[in-house]
Formats: structure tokens, C-alpha cells, sequence
């Protein structure tokens, strides 16, 4: 009842200011600048810093983004509240992306933890440190699901999985968002990028997506509802154009699926100059259609484009945009604000001390920590290398990687200070009872290293080969910490070729020549082929860029301090050329070889197996675990009843650890041909050596069906299988039937 009033007042608050509005402070609203000018210098004169500010001026903002700290933040705020004729607050946007200063892992690797409530976490750290620098709104997180590492992004998603992803979507929403918007630690987060961004067509960059209707309701769609369901306050459209029209101005995604049929009642935010780039694409004539067509499929805020603010006052003029449309959009837009607080106090995000005490502090510090431990996955440990023995061993640390302190911060760290990680090598010099020594080896980028500028790679140079060969011969143990810089997966880094990049592979070829003792750590935004790595190296960790913890955990990892139990959200393939490849793919018409094994005739590559190198949901730990009896309460049910599934798992190991167990289904026939196999469960399990425990699932119609090709999700009755086990490649199984 409390909380029906509650959205009455909002209702009511945002109609009594809509009424006072001209239909230019309306379009105003709708209307996103990026940071502009030294906003606590003098005011701009002339150019378009000064067109800025006088929109600021004249209420025609709704909101800015890369505005941040309170100085600066307090600073436009005081323009629109002090002078604007009715002082609507801005909205301070801005890309927390894996935290705001202190660093946490970056999302793919946080996704590879598998725990929702260290995401939970994670999230509203950086929620609390972002809004402690005047920041309310963040535009994470990425929810887009992808199947293809050549794509540059991959780093910010939560990988190749609806199921896992729609989890982690639904926790970082909340851990943006907590249970009140209005608390001053929290801020709006923002669903992106709807719909499809992920499935660019090769993988490149801003590319064309043409994907069928099966793909995009059961695996692009679900996690963005996901976050509609977990209350997400706003969403972000895409630079992709999904079958012929552009996301940006795609009444059928924005209208029809979000608003409409899923009823979200917050705005959407165009990406940057997404609007204007319809014309780019040859969807709108010109900007004037560009907005045009933007506000009518649904796009409520333009960000940098300046299309609103240029044209939508004439096309409502001319009748050719509904004035009803706009104030929708504003609406939207005014909850958002007052759920915020801002209305009541402007000035709320704008804390000196707060500022100050929050961001760096040892608490936030502490959980990127525990979070970077939690993310890494281990791929391989064969002989017992890993842990490492804490002494009596001369180390070799050999890449230029291990003694980078900005690399680890990963991409989208926009507020993060330049080279403030914990290197791996500062992190091992803590443990100062082995000989540890360094040699870069190789430089992995020659030059300067920056998030809008291409990198250049050493591809060329080797001059430090031999002095790390060298070492490597006189050493136990080499550490090996090799893979991408910080900068090259994100956004505009798109590769054809996912082998460790420059010299990076001869290197490591040559130092395993003379010590075959080798850990292969690897840094990366994602998935990598390691073929051969993977035949000849020990010990592989799948140490991601896990921010300014990095070293530290890394560390705490290779001396068995804490115990991997990441597990991959993303599959490794055996080389670029097996991409898309993903474990919830389907069957063909020819899956099998045939019995007579020469026979060429099924579905299969030539020169490389279809397994993947490194299957969805693997993940080693130190100790080892058993499944058996898996178990269900009966072998037929009806579309209604419950299925409770059980399976014992046993820490058959020496030490403590923890296991994600992982639940997938089969649906065997369907009237749309269904996946081998479809995550739909997992639990944690923790457990100390020789314990088992009996892990309990339980299954009803609502992870039992699909959506059909009109998007109706249907349950169909027929058989099933179910699997249970440590990753996807799980051979656990049991049928079940539903009647
Ligand atoms: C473009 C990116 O696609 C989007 O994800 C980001 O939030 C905006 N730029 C703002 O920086």
C-alpha cells in the first residue's frame, strides 16, 4: 500500500511539473550533452562550449555526461537550478563500468565468478563510489550476449549465456540501484545496449546484426528483461541496426517489446550519436528524420547527437511528431529524477567529505579484492605446479604484462587514476621467501597506450628474449603473465586473430625450451586460442583484467592462499576459426560421424575438432570434486507440477573449496529445435576434504519452455534430459518426461 502512495506521489509530482513546461524545456529534457568545458572556470564566449551553456542555462539540458566530482558536478547543477526559469536538476550520467576509481574486475571476469552476491556487491561499491563524486546515474550494465571473442566488448558483457546472463544482469541491477534509489550510496542504472549489439555480424565493430527471431527471444532478449524485472531504471538503444532498422529507431524493440509488452516505465537513452548515425546507415534522409524516426520507435533521450534539440520543436510544429510522444518521454524521464531525490534536493550527490572518505577507501579496496580472487578461473594444473611453494624456490617472472600497473584496470576505468593497479609482480614480492626475479622479455605495445587510440603492437622486436631465457634457465618455476593489454577489448577493438598478440607466443616457445616448469597466467578481455599453450603448459590461469587489485589476488592465487573456483562464462575456442562457437549450440541433421570414419559427410571442420578448447561453466580447483545419484522424484510429470533434482558432490581432494554445480537441461523434441544443452540452475557449494553434501534443484514450467518464432513463450510436453555436473562438458545425466 506504502509503495502503491509512493508511486501516486510520483505521478502526481511529475504531472504538476510537466504542466509547467514549454514544449522547448520539454525537448530539453530530452537532451544529453557530454562534458563540455572547465565548468568551475571562467563561462565559455564564444563556440559550442558556449551554445552548451547557454542551453544549460535556458533548461534545454536534461542531462550531462563525463561531468564528475562534486566540484564539477555541483557546478552545472548550480547553472540549471539557479538559473534555468524552473531549475529541473540534471541527471549526472556516466560509464561506471567495473567501479569508478578503486577498480574491480572487469565484467567478464566478474561474470566468471558465478557469485551473484559478490556481483551484487561489486556493483553497488562502485554505485557508492560513483555517487559519492556527484554521479546518480551509470550507464551499465552491458547486458548483451555474445558468441563471438572477436568482438571487442566481449570484455564488458557477461558472456555467451542467457541464463547465467539474465542472473548476473538482475544482480548488478540491483547492486547499481539497492533497494531505494533515493539512498544517497545508490544510482539509476541502465540496460544496454537494446537489442542484439552483441551478434555484429564478424565480429566487427558497430557492424550489421541479422539474426533470427528464434536467437533473439531465447538468448538476446531474456537478460535485458531480466533487468526490467529487477526494476532497472533506464536503457541504453545500440549503434547496431537489427534486420534492416536501426536499433536507435526500432519501434518493434523500444515500443512494442520494452514498453509495451514489458511495460518498463523508465527512458531510454540513445547511445552516443546513435541517432544521427541513422542517416550513416541509410535509414533517415537527414538529422531532422534521424529524430523523427528516433522519438516515434521509442528513444527518449539523444545523447550527442543534437537531434531533439535542433529539430523535434519544428516536427511537433508540423504534426509530424505527436506532442504526446514527447511528453511520454519527459515523463519518463521526470520519475527517474524524482526517484532519485533530485527534486528534493539537487545538491544531494555533492558532498566534499562523503567524497573524499568514500572513494579509495580500504573497504572498497578490500572488495575489488575479494572480487578479483573470485574471477579467476584455472584453466589447467597438471604436475602439481600450482600453488606455488611459499619457499626454497628461485622464480622466474618473465612479460612485459607482469610489471604493467595499467593494464590491469582493463578498459572503461574512465575515472580510475593511470597505473594505479597492484602489479603482479608487486603482488608475488610479497611473498618474500622464495628468489623471485623479473625480465620483461618482450614489450607487448610500443608506445603510448590510450582507451580512444589505436595500439601499437611489438610484433618485431625481441631484443629482451634472451636475458629472460636466461633467467628462466636458472629458475625452478617461471610465471609466465602473458595475453592482451588493459585496452585492447573494449569498445572499437574488434580482432580477427585471438592468439596472444605481438611476440608473445615465440616468447613463450622459447622460454619453455629451456624450463618446461612453466605458469601460463594469462590477462585478457577475452576468450584467446591457446592451442598450443594449452598442449604444453603446466598450469594455465585465466586471470582476465581484474582492476586495481589485481596483482594481489593474482598472487594470493599462485600460492594457494585462496583457492580458484571461477568457472568460464564464455567458451575458448581451439582458434578463431571455430567462432561463433558456444555450448548451447544445435543439433544439425548430421551431428555425428558417420560409422565408417573416413566418411566425410557430417558436420565437422576438416583440420580442427568442434569441441571447444576450453568448454562454458570449466573452471579447476586445487581440490577436486566427485558427482553421483543424481537423482529425480519421479520420471514423469505434468506441465504444472515441480521437479526436484538432487546430486551428492564430494570434496575429493586435500583442501577446502568451492564448486559451482551446474543444472542444464534438454528438451529433446520441440516444434523449434532446441539446444543440446541449456543452463538453468547453479549453486555454490563449499566444502572441506572428504565432505559431500546433496545439492537440491528444483524445476517448473518456467525454465522448462522456449519462446516460439512469434515470441510466445511456450512449455511443450515431451522428453527431456537433464545434466548435472562442473562445466557444460558434464556426463551426469537422467531423462524425465513431461506429460
Ligand atoms: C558509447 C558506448 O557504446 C556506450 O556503451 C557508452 O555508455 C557511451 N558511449 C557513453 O560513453
Amino acid at each position: 500500500m506504502k509503495s502503491a502512495n509512493l508511486i501516486h506521489n510520483v505521478e502526481k509530482k511529475v504531472d504538476s511539473v510537466l504542466e509547467l513546461m514549454t514544449i522547448e524545456e520539454k525537448i530539453g529534457q530530452m537532451n544529453q550533452y557530454n562534458g563540455f568545458y572547465d565548468v568551475t572556470g571562467p563561462s565559455p564566449v564564444d563556440g559550442d562550449s558556449k551554445t552548451k551553456y547557454d542551453h544549460l542555462k535556458n533548461g534545454l539540458v536534461g542531462s550531462m555526461l563525463n561531468v564528475r566530482g562534486v566540484k564539477e558536478v555541483r557546478a552545472v547543477q548550480k547553472i540549471v537550478v539557479e538559473e534555468s526559469r524552473l531549475g529541473i536538476p540534471l541527471i549526472i550520467g556516466f560509464d561506471v563500468i567495473h567501479g569508478y576509481k578503486t577498480i574491480s574486475p572487469i565484467p567478464l571476469a566478474e561474470a566468471a565468478s558465478w557469485d551473484l552476491d559478490a556481483i551484487k556487491k561489486s556493483a553497488s561499491i562502485a554505485a557508492a563510489e560513483a555517487a559519492s563524486a556527484g554521479i546518480n546515474w551509470t550507464f551499465a550494465p552491458m547486458v548483451d550476449i555474445s558468441r563471438d571473442a572477436r568482438w571487442g566488448r566481449v570484455m564488458e558483457g557477461a558472456g555467451e549465456d542467457p541464463f547465467l546472463g539474465s542472473k548476473i544482469a538482475e544482480a548488478r541491477v540491483k547492486g547499481f540501484q539497492g533497494d531505494d534509489l533515493s539512498d544517497v550510496q545508490t544510482i539509476a542504472a541502465c540496460a544496454k545496449h537494446f537489442a542484439a549489439y552483441g551478434f555484429s555480424e564478424s565480429g566487427k565493430e558497430y557492424n550489421t546484426v541479422d539474426i533470427g527471431t528464434s536467437t533473439l527471444y531465447n538468448i538476446v532478449l531474456p537478460p535485458f528483461k531480466a533487468a526490467v524485472d529487477a526494476g532497472v531504471k533506464t536503457f541504453m538503444n545500440a549503434f547496431n541496426e537489427l534486420n534492416g532498422i536501426p536499433a536507435t529507431g526500432n519501434l518493434f524493440l523500444q515500443r512494442d517489446i520494452l514498453k509495451n509488452q514489458w511495460k518498463f516505465n523508465g527512458f531510454v537513452v540513445s547511445d552516443w550519436s546513435s541517432i544521427a548515425e541513422m542517416t550513416s546507415w541509410g535509414f533517415s534522409k537527414n538529422l531532422r528524420e534521424a529524430a523523427k524516426f528516433a522519438v516515434i520507435a521509442g528513444s527518449d533521450m539523444d545523447m550527442e547527437s543534437y537531434a531533439y534539440i535542433q529539430h523535434l520543436s519544428d516536427l511537433v510544429n508540423n504534426k509530424e511528431v505527436n506532442e504526446s510522444l514527447i511528453n511520454d518521454a519527459v515523463r519518463r524521464i521526470l520519475r527517474v529524477k524524482f526517484e532519485l531525490g533530485l527534486f528534493d534536493d539537487p545538491y544531494k550527490y555533492c558532498n566534499e567529505e562523503r567524497e573524499s572518505a568514500t572513494i579509495g577507501s580500504k573497504q572498497n579496496n578490500e572488495a575489488v579484492l575479494d572480487m578479483a580472487k573470485k574471477s579467476i578461473v584455472l584453466l589447467k594444473n597438471e604436475n602439481q605446479l600450482l600453488p606455488l611453494k611459499k619457499s626454497g624456490q628461485k622464480i622466474a617472472l618473465i612479460g612485459a604484462l607482469a610489471n604493467d600497473k595499467n593494464s590491469p584496470l582493463g578498459s572503461w576505468r574512465l575515472a580510475s587514476e593511470d597505473n594505479s593497479a597492484v602489479s603482479v609482480l608487486e603482488g608475488m614480492q610479497k611473498y618474500t621467501d622464495n628468489l623471485l626475479t623479473y625480465k620483461k622479455g618482450a614489450d607487448l605495445i610500443v608506445g603510448e597506450t590510450a582507451f580512444i587510440h589505436e595500439l601499437n603492437i611489438n610484433t618485431t622486436n625481441k631484443s629482451e628474449f634472451k636475458e629472460a631465457i636466461d633467467l628462466a634457465k636458472q629458475s625452478d618455476i617461471v610465471v609466465m603473465v602473458l595475453g592482451e593489454h588493459g585496452f585492447q577489448s573494449e569498445e572499437g577493438r574488434s580482432r580477427t586473430n585471438i592468439d596472444l598478440p605481438g611476440v608473445q607466443q615465440e616468447l613463450l616457445e622459447e622460454v619453455y625450451k629451456v624450463n618446461e616448469n612453466i605458469v601460463l597466467v594469462l590477462n585478457n578481455g577475452r576468450p584467446l586460442s591457446i592451442t598450443w599453450a594449452d598442449k604444453h603448459i603446466s598450469a594455465i590461469v585465466e586471470a582476465w583484467h581484474l582492476g586495481t587489485q589485481a596483482g594481489n589476488a593474482i598472487a594470493q592465487i599462485l600460492y594457494g592462499d585462496y583457492n580458484p573456483s571461477g568457472k568460464l562464462p564464455v567458451s575458448f575456442p581451439r582458434n578463431v576459426g571455430q567462432i561463433p562457437i558456444y555450448y548451447n549450440y544445435k543439433n544439425t541433421g548430421r551431428s555425428l560421424p558417420n560409422t565408417d570414419k573416413k566418411m566425410v559427410f557430417w558436420s565437422h571442420y576438416s583440420d580442427v575438432e568442434n569441441t571447444p578448447l576450453y568448454p562454458f561453466g570449466h573452471g579447476l580447483s586445487y581440490t577436486s570434486f566427485s558427482y553421483e545419484s543424481l537423482n529425480l522424484n519421479k520420471n514423469v510429470y505434468s506441465v504444472n507440477d515441480s521437479i526436484n533434482i538432487s546430486v551428492n558432490i564430494k570434496n575429493t581432494g586435500k583442501i577446502k573449496g568451492k564448486e559451482v554445480v551446474q543444472l542444464y537441461i534438454q528438451d529433446l523434441f520441440a516444434s523449434i529445435t532446441r539446444p543440446v544443452k541449456e543452463l538453468k540452475a547453479f549453486k555454490m557449494v563449499e566444502l572441506k576434504p572428504g565432505e559431500s553434501e546433496t545439492v537440491h534443484f528444483t524445476l517448473d514450467k518456467n525454465s522448462l519452455g522456449f519462446f516460439n518464432n512469434i515470441g510466445k513463450y511456450v512449455v511443450e510436453t515431451g522428453k527431456f534430459k537433464i545434466f548435472i555436473g562442473g562445466s557444460s562438458y558434464t556426463t551426469l545425466e537422467a531423462d524425465f518426461e513431461l506429460q
